[in-house]
């Protein structure tokens, strides 16, 4: 079960950042993205936080146990903050962060760590 849930946690993230990539390019070449594309992204990230969350419950981590879950969860929210801005003011600055964000979390979620040192 829980193996299947991180399968699933896994395809929604590369799905998460393909569609994030996608919307970028539009957005910074002045096209507009079709309906779909404005919907679902918000179900794809559902579905990822709901697969990381059934996780914590089929494995019982408290996630302010461990400080790479908690920093998750934090860069989770400034990845969807900085994103809406990039993608809603058309600014560069916030969907490079955003993208940092994301990279970041990875990292935290590949090597169980906060901090690369
Ligand atoms: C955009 C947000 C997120 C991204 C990009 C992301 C990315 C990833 C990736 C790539 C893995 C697989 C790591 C591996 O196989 O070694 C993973 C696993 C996991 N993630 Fe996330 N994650 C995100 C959000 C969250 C959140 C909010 C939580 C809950 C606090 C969470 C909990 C977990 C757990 C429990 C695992 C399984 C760890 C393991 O058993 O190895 N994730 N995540």
């Amino acid at each position: 079960m829980y193996l299947a849930l991180k399968y699933l946690h896994a395809l929604t993230v590369v799905i998460s950042i393909s569609l994030f990539l996608w919307r970028g390019v539009l957005v910074f070449s002045q096209r507009s993205p079709a309906r779909w594309l404005k919907i679902a992204p918000h179900a794809n990230d559902t579905l990822l936080l709901t697969a990381a969350i059934a996780m914590l419950i089929v494995a019982g981590i408290n996630p302010l146990d461990h400080p790479w879950l908690s920093g998750k969860i934090l860069l989770l929210l400034a990845y969807i903050g900085l994103g809406s801005v990039a993608l809603k003011r058309a600014n560069l600055t916030a969907f490079i962060a955003a993208l940092a964000c994301f990279g970041w979390i990875v990292f935290m979620a590949v090597s169980k760590q906060v901090w690369p040192i």
